[in-house]
């Protein structure tokens, strides 16, 4: 990546949501009949979860292929009780082994989902998905009856789950605000002998709730005394012949944060989903002094827009508190361009940053810091001292998607040479994002 490029012009769309992608390969394989998923993400994240479920005796046909974008799915559902592991995948043990890549939303909502199932299972991942923390969703599946346990017994995957255990519905606190969590109680709760609740202390992604009603589930959701619940009645008959994947606000963030630090840039991103659990980004820019218009708006079962994204003179701002959840991808690159924006940013509240695909305070600190900015690390987020003008430097992403490409935005607004040490890593989420890049004027690596 070379010094500061020209301004960043033109039309473009990104890649669906990853989010929505897993969830509606995960709903259509438990669902009866065939659910078609228009706008399908074809990144490793998405590719892992459709392989567990493949691995698992579903039939899912892609459209044109696997790895091609945009994406068309068809999965051939075979109801809640109709997985069935193929025996090439079974071990010794009679286990199914499942491999869930760098995922760990395929992780976690799996167990929940296979802790209802008849047959038993080991849940693994990368080295990254193995040390992240699966306590968070073994205590609760455990309290419904479920039979969980870490194989290295320090709480990470892999995960062996046994079969054949009847759950029960429970009213579960959850400490941390994760949908990933929410969500694993919320598919067990389909299996359950009763309605399962869950709180969560600030509202996170509600995609989950939003899908399993299109699925036909009875869903509630709502706040009580401050804290945030989703709720799911047990259901046996889910069902939707179509779900439209919007594209990726996350992955959006990148090509945003590319136009409001390079002069004179002026953009149009097409059908980004603006659903208000994800958009916080939006949010803060705009507070920050950002120009960015949302236009066209549309509604299906998720809202979206036409983001225009204008260069704009930017200023620093205090982000925390309930907001957090709803940008926490977005931080390392709002990071960045806080550190060229004028005056103080301040980010706590989002210690979740430590336990992401790579331990995203360290390495946004070391990598903003290499590049020349102001920056400190706090125990839960950072303080950014802008502005400053960017230098080019070797950025260290630890295989993480997100750090790799908020860098590779960090390096079109630098003097000099990025050379990111992992550059491939995108594809977890967002493959095509340097001939994007490209496509707007810039010059990737
Ligand atoms: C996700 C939820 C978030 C987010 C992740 C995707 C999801 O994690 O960081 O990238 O699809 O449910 P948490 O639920 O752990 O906050």
């Amino acid at each position: 990546m070379n010094d500061m490029t020209g301004p960043l012009t033109g039309e473009v769309s990104v890649p669906g949501d990853k989010s929505i992608s897993h969830r509606a390969v995960m709903f259509g394989a438990l669902a009866k009949g065939d659910t078609r998923i228009r706008g399908f993400l074809n990144g490793a994240d998405c590719l892992s979860t459709i392989d567990c479920f493949c691995r698992l005796g579903i039939e899912i046909e892609s459209y044109p292929s696997y790895g091609s974008a945009p994406g068309d799915v068809l999965v051939h559902g075979r109801g809640l009780h109709g997985l069935s592991p193929s025996s090439v995948y079974i071990d010794h043990e009679n286990c199914v082994e499942l491999y869930t890549g760098n995922s760990g939303t395929t992780t976690r909502i799996m167990s929940g989902i296979l802790s209802a199932q008849s047959f038993s299972s080991i849940l693994s991942g990368d080295a990254s998905v193995n040390r992240r923390p699966m306590k968070r969703v073994t205590d609760p599946l455990k309290e419904m009856g479920a039979d969980i346990s870490s194989l290295n017994e320090d709480g990470c995957a892999p995960l062996l789950i046994r079969g054949n255990n009847p759950l029960k519905g429970i009213v579960y606190s959850s400490p941390v605000a994760s949908a990933q969590v929410k969500s694993a109680i919320l598919c067990a709760g389909l299996y359950a002998d009763g309605p399962v609740k869950v709180y969560e202390p600030a509202l996170s992604r509600d995609h989950t709730e939003r899908m399993l009603k299109m699925f036909g589930a009875y869903v509630s959701q709502g706040r009580e005394n401050g804290r945030w619940y989703a709720s799911v009645e047990p259901f046996d008959d889910l069902y939707a012949p179509q779900i439209i994947v919007p594209g990726d606000i996350s992955s959006a963030a990148f090509l945003i944060a590319a136009a409001l630090m390079i002069k004179g840039s002026d953009i149009l991103i097409r059908n980004v989903g603006i659903n208000p659990t994800r958009s916080g980004i939006l949010t803060v820019l705009k507070e920050m002094g950002a120009d960015i218009a949302a236009e066209n708006i549309s509604s299906a079962a998720e809202p979206y827009a036409d983001l225009r994204v204008r260069y704009s003179d930017l200023h620093g701002t205090v982000i925390e508190g309930g907001i957090i959840p709803s940008l926490i991808d977005e931080l390392p690159v709002i990071a960045v361009i806080a550190s060229v924006a004028e005056g103080t940013t301040v980010i706590r509240d989002a210690a979740e940053l430590k336990v992401k695909e790579s331990d995203r305070i360290a390495l946004v600190t070391q990598n903003l810091r290499a590049m020349g900015a102001d920056i400190t690390a706090t125990e839960d987020g950072f303080v950014i001292n802008g502005p400053c003008r960017l230098h080019g430097a070797v950025i260290r992403t630890d295989g993480d998607h997100r750090i790799a490409m908020s860098f590779a935005v960090a390096g079109l607004a630098a003097d000099g040479d990025t050379v990111i040490d992992d550059p491939a890593c995108v594809s977890v989420s967002y493959p095509g994002f340097y001939d994007t890049i490209e496509r707007l004027g810039g010059e990737a690596p």
